[in-house]
């Protein structure tokens, strides 16, 4: 191990020095700034060691650097780009309604809010939506309505699965020491701990247990039906009709969080293709076009706890909600994704098809223990997912976060850190090891990513880090 610990501390010196060199103006700018901006940055995961690059501009898959290297881009803000950065079907739009006198104003109904909230309806089987800012506002908003609806505190939640930063999410979010059972920040409500139970995905037996002991608690299951943070995993079709059906058995609600997932399948919903309908859907991401925009969508008797008439539910406020120029945003990407749903979305399944393919082939030749997630399968037919993590002694296709992370399991050196500064490197920027496939990725990036990755995974092995 005191071998290992020597070979990764000369690779990471390595790594910052060859970072530098590449990005010499992202370096001098994040050790000169001042500490005006608390840790430099408004998101943690957008930071990462030794130094953040800064971006000049962004434009289909890539993003350019300061200095003006381009580099290929898997995080494509947040993963809400489906289309790429910046697609011109979206700035035209907002350039017209800019010049048209409109987008600057929010306090006041417009059309858009209308015509927008019925195509999102109509695509996803919802009887009504009420838009919101963030997913986190959006996910407690629906958790506010299921605990009011059912008259019950208890809220199920899958262990790694990540709802945004709110009170009934900021419980088994991260895996310390190899378990999430843990509360994820301090200044949570005294209630929290109790009031949140953690479940792991793809487990109906484990499903089936919760509900057996304590299903008449439970106001809902929140879960995401295709894991994001967690791993990037999809549900099962057992699973999640498990949870549909005992949620329903036992007078509990199913709120589906698909703010990754929502749009980025198909032209709609992921749930539907499960032949599963949640009593909430959240959705956000893609449907911003890339502005701020969430939304909750739903049964109407839920929904109405929070309507003028029944006041029982406090999902109001938002001065930028329903903001125009975001809306005009959202509503010109929705419109787009629909009117090119099978060219966009085959295209989407088959760049993640090529990275995942790609990437297990080059973890083979390689013989590196590798976790590669984003799979389709019997519900969804493509996926543009391909998230990667390193273990131990182990990889594989993983159908839950606790595979990968479960005590033992995670390689101790080789985290998503590491990896995000040896690709960069290589001009590829990733998140969860590497991201989501946007349309705009052609066959060159896809190519110089593969090259990129087992460049990187050579330099690794060559420093030690994969020895047994
Ligand atoms: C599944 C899921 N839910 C909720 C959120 C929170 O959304 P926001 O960051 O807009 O608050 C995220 C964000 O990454 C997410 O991935």
């Amino acid at each position: 191990m005191a071998t290992t610990m020597a070979a990764i501390d000369s690779l990471k010196r390595e790594l910052a020095a060859d970072l530098a060199a590449l990005y010499p103006l992202s370096s001098a700018r994040c050790a000169t700034r001042g500490a005006a901006l608390l840790d430099q940055t408004s998101h943690a995961v957008r930071w990462n060691a030794p130094f953040m690059l800064t971006v000049a501009r962004c434009e289909g898959a890539a993003i350019f650097e300061l200095g003006g290297a381009r580099l290929v881009d898997y995080w494509q803000g947040h993963f809400a780009n489906v289309l790429g950065h910046n697609p011109v079907e979206v700035r035209a739009a907002l350039q017209a309604t800019l010049a048209d006198g409109r987008g600057l104003q929010s306090g006041m109904l417009h059309e858009v809010e209308h015509e927008f909230a019925e195509l999102l309806t109509q695509r996803t089987g919802t009887e009504t939506l009420r838009f919101t800012t963030s997913g986190a506002l959006a996910t407690f908003y629906s958790v506010l309505l299921a605990r009011a609806f059912t008259r019950r505190q208890r809220v199920l939640k899958i262990a790694g699965g990540w709802h945004g930063s709110q009170p009934f999410g900021l419980k088994g979010v991260s895996a310390r020491d190899g378990s999430f059972d843990h509360l994820e920040s301090e200044g949570l409500p005294g209630t929290t701990d109790g009031d949140v139970e953690l479940c792991t995905y793809n487990d109906v037996e484990a499903l089936e247990h919760a509900f057996a002991q304590r299903g008449d608690r439970f106001a809902c299951v929140i879960l995401e039906p295709w894991l994001g943070a967690g791993g990037g995993i999809g549900a099962t079709s057992a699973f999640l009709r498990a949870a549909r059906e005992l949620s329903e058995r036992h007078g509990a609600l199913l709120l589906c969080d698909e703010i990754i997932a929502g749009f980025r399948f198909r032209a709609g919903d992921v749930t539907s293709l499960y032949g599963v309908r949640p009593d909430l859907l959240i959705l956000g991401k893609v449907i911003g076009g890339g502005m701020p925009v969430a939304a909750v969508a739903g049964r109407r008797d839920v929904m109405q706890l929070a309507s003028r008439d029944s006041k029982r539910v406090k999902f109001e406020g938002g001065t930028y909600s329903a903001h125009e120029l975001s809306l005009v945003a959202g509503l010109t990407m929705v419109s787009h994704l629909v009117a090119n749903e099978v060219a966009i979305y085959g295209e989407l399944a088959r760049r993640g098809a090529a990275l995942r393919s790609g990437l297990e082939e080059i973890a083979r030749d390689l013989a590196v223990p590798a976790w590669i997630s984003g799979w389709p399968n019997d519900a969804v037919a493509g996926s543009s997912i391909c998230h990667i993590r390193f273990g131990r002694e182990r990889g594989g296709r993983p159908e839950c976060p606790e595979q990968m992370v479960g005590a033992g399991a995670a390689h101790p050196l080789v985290d998503d850190d590491l990896l995000r500064a040896a690709l960069l490197i290589e001009g590829v920027n990733v998140h969860n090891g590497l991201g989501a496939a946007s349309v705009a990725h052609g066959d060159a990036e896809v190519a110089a990513t593969l090259a990129g990755y087992r460049q990187v995974l050579q330099r690794f092995r060559a420093s030690g880090l994969f020895n047994r």
